[in-house]
């Protein structure tokens, strides 16, 4: 009940899918939770389901590619509970297609959002994680983060970035006790992977390839976040945590 009791936590794309499991789940387990998206109306409405559970939740607008929102953001956080001890940086956006159908712009989009988020999150948390003594920071990869996917191109390319970004900066920070990990989910049943999930003979392929033969839930993310949230990980840094069923151990 209690793994992060005192922790003040920022989970960003948390209007639905992961980001909103991560949050529930987090203060769930006693964390004051800030959730960020860019649908409104999506943040109010998971923060407000985490009150009436009795939860601490603040909803704030945030487009994770902006430096001066990221700024906002961290002083919103820090001024509404006092600290900041855990960043999950989970927003992101796909485009499946393949290297000769990728547009620059589609590329660049990609960079902004997936990848010059996670920069922009880690660099305005940790002042403020070296305050608090410490902190947790959690950067959502993919499996596509370590093995090819065989098309979405500027996808992957955004995903080995977040696993590389995340072990050089666990080394750097390890001496202020700010630990850096990324996740590594598979196929995760959310909005995001909508057109799959409207694919019958696609979904079958995909489940017949996991070992453990089902899609997963944001609850089974939410989970390892979790893990990684908390001080039970206290000796856990620069590391990949996958959770994909065996996909990528095949
Ligand atoms: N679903 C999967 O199969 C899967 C697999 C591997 C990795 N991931 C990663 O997990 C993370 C969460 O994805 P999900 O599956 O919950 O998808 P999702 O589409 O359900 O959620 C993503 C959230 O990010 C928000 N968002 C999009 N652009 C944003 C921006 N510029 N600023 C702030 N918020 C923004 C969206 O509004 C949405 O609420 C992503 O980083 C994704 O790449 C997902």
């Amino acid at each position: 009940m209690n793994r992060l009791q005192g922790k003040v936590a920022i989970v960003t794309g948390a209007a639905g899918g992961q980001g909103s499991a991560e949050a529930k789940l987090f203060a769930a387990e006693g964390a004051k939770v800030v959730l960020t998206d860019v649908s409104e109306a999506g943040v109010l409405k998971v923060a407000a389901e985490i009150q009436e559970l009795g939860g601490e939740a603040l909803a704030l607008v945030h487009d994770v590619s902006s430096e001066q929102e990221w700024k906002n953001v961290i002083s919103q956080t820090v001024n509404h509970f006092g600290a900041l001890n855990i960043l999950v940086n989970n927003a992101g956006i796909y485009a499946i297609e393949g290297i000769e159908d990728t547009s620059l712009e589609v590329w660049e989009k990609l960079q902004e959002i997936n990848t010059r988020s996670v920069f922009l999150g880690m660099k305005y948390a940790i002042p403020e994680m070296r305050k608090a003594g410490g902190g947790s920071i959690i950067n959502v990869s993919s499996i596509f983060g370590i093995i090819g996917s065989g098309r979405a191109t500027a996808y992957t390319a955004t995903k080995g970035a977040i696993r590389s970004l995340s072990k050089t900066v666990a080394v750097e920070l390890a001496k202020d006790e700010i630990r850096v990990n990324s996740i590594h989910p598979g196929i995760i049943a959310t909005p995001m992977i909508k057109t799959l999930l409207e694919d019958p003979v696609q979904l079958k392929l995909r489940v017949e390839a996991t070992p453990l033969p089902r899609l997963g839930k944001p609850e089974d993310i939410a989970y390892g976040a979790l893990f990684l949230a908390s001080d039970e990980s206290s000796f856990v840094t620069g590391t990949e945590l996958i959770i994909d069923g065996g996909y990528s151990a095949r």
